[in-house]
């Protein structure tokens, strides 16, 4: 797997990007831009695997060439018909591939796979992404993500890192007792630096580490997608389960976030507008993302809470093969959470713990967890609440 920045005229780089998404398994797009200066800075502040770059640009901007032959990244130069002075510019930037627009479609990806810096070694294992996600925002993600990834923590005792990628509004440090000195964003700006990675994971309890969002929400914007791509690479190294507790809606960075899962649990309740929503969602997943089928799961939370549409219901409008589902458990949620003890340590009896615990069995299982021991811990510094 590998990431790719484009950089192209407009449509071009929309119609690129739309080739791209439809390989999600082998492809995550850390950046379109339709400016070169604009492709430079961002990859000069987090490196992609590699940078596609439509020429019509290139020859438009010579400034461009003296910083494009000194990238750390490598550059595939995609260029137009009868353009002999293209491959001259190929050369100048140390391009390390030339397609043209007649024949990308056939060649791209061997190009990239051939061209790009992997995200990590192909042979060897990393953990499962899971992103737990919602388009709406109140239907349960935090509570589903921070009790999920404490029982898969305990399951196999495999080691686990949550990410709250909710970068606005994230709760996760709050819900877990956790005060971080270091969050996301400190990540991010050093071009995640894996020494500044383990500084900022915080271990509320034994095999789960946790990387909180940023303490105010004008610093969201600080988290470059493709800082995200490098987190996520690094975490699932030595990481059974990176759980990503995903911000709702499509904002680039959440995006990326849902491409890089190789499962989305999306959360739904039973109401008429989660319902839409989540319909809207799925589609979106579907038709222009190109998920696989068993990319995205379906999890109904809150049954049980009389508001006359039932699983039966939900499962006939929103056709999904896997749906799971989860009581609705009153005000012991909300008790937990606040005093930041998730409920699957607190009440490992009650029904919605219970159940939060054989979703993550499920997942375990599907996984293959049964040998233990095969995930090394990251050195992470342990860092206890605060409170
Ligand atoms: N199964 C459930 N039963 C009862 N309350 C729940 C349940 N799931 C979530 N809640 C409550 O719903 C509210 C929203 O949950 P939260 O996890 O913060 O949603 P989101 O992250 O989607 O915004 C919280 O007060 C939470 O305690
Ligand atoms: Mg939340």
């Amino acid at each position: 797997m590998f990431s790719v920045y484009i950089v192209a005229e407009k449509e071009r780089g929309k119609e690129w990007a739309a080739f791209l998404k439809s390989r999600p398994e082998d492809v995550v797009l850390a950046g379109v831009a339709d400016s070169l200066a604009t492709a430079i800075s961002e990859c000069a502040q987090s490196i992609p695997g590699v940078l596609l770059l439509d020429d019509d640009l290139l020859r438009a901007s010579s400034d461009s060439i003296l910083p494009l032959a000194q990238a750390p990244y490598p550059i595939v130069l995609i260029i137009g018909p009868n353009d002999g002075a293209a491959t001259h510019r190929a050369i100048q930037i140390k391009a390390k591939d030339l397609l043209t627009w007649e024949n990308w479609r056939g060649e791209l990806l061997l190009s990239l796979e051939k061209t790009a810096l992997p995200l990590y070694p192909r042979d060897k294992k990393v953990g499962r992404v899971i992103g737990v996600f919602s388009p709406k925002g109140g239907v349960g993600k935090t509570t589903v993500a921070v009790n999920l990834s404490v029982a898969l923590s305990q399951k196999h005792h495999d080691p686990v890192a949550l990410i709250d990628l909710d970068l606005a509004f994230g709760d996760v440090a709050p819900m877990l007792s956790l005060n971080p000195a270091l969050t996301i964003r400190d990540v991010s700006l050093t071009d995640v630096d894996p020494d500044t990675l383990n500084k900022a994971l915080t271990l509320p309890y034994q095999n789960l580490s946790v990387l909180a969002a940023p303490a105010a929400p004008e610093q969201a914007e600080d988290i470059l997608p493709s800082a995200l791509v490098k987190i996520v690479g690094l975490l699932r190294e030595d990481h059974a389960f990176v759980v990503m507790d995903m911000a709702p809606g499509y904002e680039e960075t959440n995006i990326i976030g849902l491409d890089l899962c190789d499962t989305v649990l999306t959360i739904c309740t039973p109401d008429v507008v989660t319902l839409r929503t989540v319909g809207q969602a799925l589609s979106l997943f579907h038709d222009d993302f190109h998920y696989p089928a068993d990319k995205v799961r379906l999890v109904l939370n809150r049954t049980g809470s009389h508001t006359g549409i039932e699983r039966n219901d939900v499962s006939a409008i929103l056709k999904s093969p896997h749906l799971y589902e989860l009581p609705s458990a009153g005000s012991q949620p909300v008790r937990a959470a606040n005093q930041g003890i998730p409920f699957v340590i607190q009440e490992p009896g009650s029904a919605l713990a219970r159940a939060i615990s054989s979703l993550a069995s499920e997942l375990a299982e599907e996984s293959g967890r049964n040998e233990s021991g095969r995930w090394l811990r990251r050195a992470a510094k342990t860092r206890r609440p605060s409170s």
